[in-house]
Protein backbone atom coordinates (compact mmCIF):
# COMPACT_ATOMS: atom_id res chain seq x y z
CA UNK A 1 0.00 0.00 0.00
CA UNK A 2 3.00 2.59 0.27
CA UNK A 3 2.94 3.27 -3.37
CA UNK A 4 -0.93 4.50 -2.56
CA UNK A 5 -0.02 6.98 0.02
CA UNK A 6 3.02 8.60 -2.42
CA UNK A 7 0.11 8.97 -5.07
CA UNK A 8 -2.21 10.31 -2.47
CA UNK A 9 0.22 12.68 -0.78
CA UNK A 10 0.99 14.22 -4.88
CA UNK A 11 -2.71 15.71 -4.14
CA UNK A 12 -2.90 18.51 -2.53
CA UNK A 13 -6.47 20.09 -1.99
CA UNK A 14 -6.74 23.43 -3.95
CA UNK A 15 -9.71 26.00 -4.11
CA UNK A 16 -12.17 24.40 -6.52
CA UNK A 17 -12.58 26.52 -9.61
CA UNK A 18 -15.58 27.55 -11.57
CA UNK A 19 -16.76 25.46 -14.73
CA UNK A 20 -16.55 26.35 -18.12
CA UNK A 21 -18.47 26.62 -21.06
CA UNK A 22 -17.05 24.64 -23.11
CA UNK A 23 -16.76 25.13 -27.01
CA UNK A 24 -15.37 22.18 -29.06
CA UNK A 25 -12.16 23.51 -30.61
CA UNK A 26 -11.66 23.50 -34.40
CA UNK A 27 -10.68 20.05 -35.71
CA UNK A 28 -6.85 19.90 -36.28
CA UNK A 29 -4.27 17.23 -36.38
CA UNK A 30 -2.09 16.01 -33.03
CA UNK A 31 0.91 14.66 -31.75
CA UNK A 32 2.47 13.17 -28.75
CA UNK A 33 5.77 13.99 -27.80
CA UNK A 34 7.59 13.99 -24.49
CA UNK A 35 6.93 16.22 -21.41
CA UNK A 36 9.64 18.34 -20.22
CA UNK A 37 10.11 20.77 -17.11
CA UNK A 38 9.82 23.49 -19.62
CA UNK A 39 6.04 23.20 -20.67
CA UNK A 40 5.30 23.14 -16.36
CA UNK A 41 2.99 26.00 -16.68
CA UNK A 42 0.76 25.01 -19.34
CA UNK A 43 1.07 21.87 -17.82
CA UNK A 44 -0.70 23.60 -14.59
CA UNK A 45 -2.79 25.70 -16.17
CA UNK A 46 -3.95 22.66 -18.38
CA UNK A 47 -3.94 20.35 -15.48
CA UNK A 48 -6.41 23.00 -12.98
CA UNK A 49 -9.50 22.98 -16.33
CA UNK A 50 -8.95 19.18 -16.14
CA UNK A 51 -9.71 18.65 -12.26
CA UNK A 52 -12.27 20.48 -11.15
CA UNK A 53 -12.88 18.58 -7.97
CA UNK A 54 -10.39 20.71 -5.61
CA UNK A 55 -7.69 18.05 -5.70
CA UNK A 56 -5.02 18.59 -7.66
CA UNK A 57 -1.50 18.36 -8.56
CA UNK A 58 0.35 21.54 -7.65
CA UNK A 59 3.51 23.49 -10.01
CA UNK A 60 5.91 21.45 -7.17
CA UNK A 61 4.81 18.32 -7.92
CA UNK A 62 4.80 18.11 -11.46
CA UNK A 63 8.35 19.64 -11.56
CA UNK A 64 9.51 16.84 -9.11
CA UNK A 65 8.04 14.44 -11.62
CA UNK A 66 9.11 15.51 -14.40
CA UNK A 67 12.72 15.60 -13.10
CA UNK A 68 12.39 12.06 -11.66
CA UNK A 69 14.09 9.38 -13.68
CA UNK A 70 10.92 6.87 -12.80
CA UNK A 71 8.60 8.80 -14.22
CA UNK A 72 7.41 8.66 -18.04
CA UNK A 73 5.21 11.51 -19.41
CA UNK A 74 3.50 12.91 -22.47
CA UNK A 75 1.69 15.13 -23.77
CA UNK A 76 -0.70 15.92 -26.76
CA UNK A 77 -0.03 18.41 -28.57
CA UNK A 78 -2.41 20.56 -31.16
CA UNK A 79 -1.13 21.57 -35.11
CA UNK A 80 -0.20 25.01 -33.60
CA UNK A 81 1.98 23.10 -30.72
CA UNK A 82 -0.66 23.92 -27.75
CA UNK A 83 -0.88 21.18 -25.04
CA UNK A 84 -4.03 19.58 -24.84
CA UNK A 85 -3.44 16.94 -23.32
CA UNK A 86 -1.14 15.24 -20.36
CA UNK A 87 -0.40 11.58 -18.86
CA UNK A 88 2.15 10.34 -16.22
CA UNK A 89 3.28 7.10 -14.73
CA UNK A 90 5.84 5.92 -12.78
CA UNK A 91 8.40 2.98 -12.78
CA UNK A 92 8.12 1.15 -10.19
CA UNK A 93 11.23 -1.36 -8.78
CA UNK A 94 8.96 -4.58 -9.21
CA UNK A 95 8.09 -4.57 -12.93
CA UNK A 96 4.96 -2.53 -12.81
CA UNK A 97 3.95 1.11 -13.65
CA UNK A 98 1.49 3.21 -11.97
CA UNK A 99 -0.37 5.75 -14.25
CA UNK A 100 -0.52 8.83 -11.70
CA UNK A 101 -2.87 10.70 -14.11
CA UNK A 102 -4.07 11.95 -17.97
CA UNK A 103 -6.04 14.72 -18.62
CA UNK A 104 -7.35 16.11 -22.25
CA UNK A 105 -8.65 19.48 -22.11
CA UNK A 106 -12.51 19.87 -22.49
CA UNK A 107 -12.88 21.19 -25.54
CA UNK A 108 -10.94 18.41 -27.04
CA UNK A 109 -12.48 15.64 -25.41
CA UNK A 110 -14.15 12.70 -27.19
CA UNK A 111 -11.82 12.45 -29.93
CA UNK A 112 -9.89 9.52 -28.70
CA UNK A 113 -6.68 11.69 -27.34
CA UNK A 114 -7.34 10.01 -24.16
CA UNK A 115 -7.23 6.25 -25.59
CA UNK A 116 -4.13 7.70 -27.89
CA UNK A 117 -1.97 9.20 -24.81
CA UNK A 118 -2.55 5.64 -22.95
CA UNK A 119 -1.98 3.14 -25.68
CA UNK A 120 1.40 5.37 -26.43
CA UNK A 121 2.21 5.43 -22.75
CA UNK A 122 1.72 1.47 -22.47
CA UNK A 123 3.77 0.84 -25.52
CA UNK A 124 6.51 2.86 -24.04
CA UNK A 125 5.97 1.20 -20.51
CA UNK A 126 6.44 -2.19 -22.52
CA UNK A 127 9.96 -1.01 -24.19
CA UNK A 128 10.94 -0.78 -20.73
CA UNK A 129 10.24 -4.11 -19.75
CA UNK A 130 7.08 -3.12 -17.57
CA UNK A 131 4.35 -5.86 -17.28
CA UNK A 132 1.45 -4.39 -15.28
CA UNK A 133 0.20 -0.80 -15.07
CA UNK A 134 -2.26 0.11 -12.02
CA UNK A 135 -4.40 3.05 -11.57
CA UNK A 136 -6.74 4.90 -8.75
CA UNK A 137 -9.53 6.33 -10.06
CA UNK A 138 -12.77 7.71 -8.17
CA UNK A 139 -15.74 6.34 -7.84
CA UNK A 140 -17.77 8.95 -9.27
CA UNK A 141 -15.37 9.23 -12.25
CA UNK A 142 -17.25 7.45 -14.91
CA UNK A 143 -15.71 8.90 -17.45
CA UNK A 144 -12.31 8.04 -16.99
CA UNK A 145 -13.27 4.21 -16.07
CA UNK A 146 -15.09 4.17 -19.28
CA UNK A 147 -11.98 4.92 -21.03
CA UNK A 148 -9.47 3.01 -18.77
CA UNK A 149 -12.25 -0.29 -19.03
CA UNK A 150 -12.24 0.15 -23.18
CA UNK A 151 -8.58 -0.12 -22.71
CA UNK A 152 -8.43 -3.16 -21.12
CA UNK A 153 -8.26 -2.16 -17.49
CA UNK A 154 -9.86 -3.96 -14.76
CA UNK A 155 -11.53 -3.34 -11.17
CA UNK A 156 -9.79 -5.16 -8.49
CA UNK A 157 -10.39 -3.27 -5.71
CA UNK A 158 -12.37 -0.19 -4.02
CA UNK A 159 -10.29 1.72 -1.51
CA UNK A 160 -12.32 3.41 1.17
CA UNK A 161 -11.74 6.94 1.59
CA UNK A 162 -9.29 7.12 -0.78
CA UNK A 163 -9.44 10.89 -1.75
CA UNK A 164 -9.45 14.47 0.80
CA UNK A 165 -12.48 14.60 0.38
CA UNK A 166 -13.62 11.06 1.62
CA UNK A 167 -14.63 9.84 -1.98
CA UNK A 168 -14.05 5.96 -2.18
CA UNK A 169 -11.48 5.22 -4.96
CA UNK A 170 -10.95 1.81 -7.54
CA UNK A 171 -8.19 0.40 -7.65
CA UNK A 172 -8.20 -0.96 -11.57
CA UNK A 173 -4.89 -2.76 -13.42
CA UNK A 174 -3.99 -4.29 -16.32
CA UNK A 175 -1.52 -6.56 -17.92
CA UNK A 176 0.55 -5.72 -20.93
CA UNK A 177 1.05 -8.64 -22.24
C1 LIG B 1 -10.97 10.95 -18.85
C2 LIG B 1 -10.44 11.77 -20.05
C3 LIG B 1 -8.91 11.79 -20.00
C4 LIG B 1 -10.91 11.09 -21.35
O1 LIG B 1 -10.29 11.75 -22.44
P1 LIG B 1 -10.93 11.72 -23.91
O2 LIG B 1 -9.89 12.16 -24.86
O3 LIG B 1 -12.21 12.46 -23.93
O4 LIG B 1 -11.23 10.16 -24.07
P2 LIG B 1 -11.46 9.38 -25.45
O5 LIG B 1 -12.05 10.29 -26.47
O6 LIG B 1 -10.21 8.68 -25.80
O7 LIG B 1 -12.58 8.34 -25.00
C5 LIG B 1 -12.33 6.95 -24.94
C6 LIG B 1 -13.57 6.25 -24.41
O8 LIG B 1 -13.78 6.62 -23.06
C7 LIG B 1 -15.20 6.69 -22.83
N1 LIG B 1 -15.59 8.08 -22.57
C8 LIG B 1 -14.82 9.19 -22.72
N2 LIG B 1 -15.52 10.29 -22.35
C9 LIG B 1 -16.75 9.85 -21.98
C10 LIG B 1 -17.91 10.50 -21.49
N3 LIG B 1 -17.95 11.84 -21.31
N4 LIG B 1 -19.00 9.74 -21.18
C11 LIG B 1 -18.96 8.40 -21.33
N5 LIG B 1 -17.89 7.72 -21.80
C12 LIG B 1 -16.80 8.44 -22.10
C13 LIG B 1 -15.87 6.22 -24.09
O9 LIG B 1 -16.01 4.82 -24.01
C14 LIG B 1 -14.84 6.62 -25.13
O10 LIG B 1 -14.95 5.89 -26.32
P3 LIG B 1 -15.99 6.38 -27.46
O11 LIG B 1 -15.84 7.85 -27.63
O12 LIG B 1 -15.55 5.58 -28.67
O13 LIG B 1 -17.34 6.00 -26.94
C15 LIG B 1 -11.02 13.21 -20.03
O14 LIG B 1 -12.42 13.14 -19.91
C16 LIG B 1 -10.47 14.06 -18.91
O15 LIG B 1 -9.44 14.72 -19.05
N6 LIG B 1 -11.18 14.07 -17.76
C17 LIG B 1 -10.76 14.91 -16.61
C18 LIG B 1 -9.52 14.37 -15.95
C19 LIG B 1 -9.74 12.97 -15.41
O16 LIG B 1 -10.78 12.65 -14.85
N7 LIG B 1 -8.68 12.13 -15.54
C20 LIG B 1 -8.70 10.78 -15.04
C21 LIG B 1 -8.32 10.74 -13.59
S1 LIG B 1 -8.32 9.08 -12.95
Amino acid sequence: MAVFQTIKEMLLPVRPVMTETVIPAPQTSYSIEPLTSKSVRELVRLNARCFLNGENYTKATFTYLLNDPETVSYQMLTEAGAMVGFIFAIRNTNGTAHLTTIGIAPEHRRRGLGSELLKHLEGRLVEKGLSIVALEVRVSNTTAQALYQMAGYACVQRLENYYHNGEDGFLMTKSLY
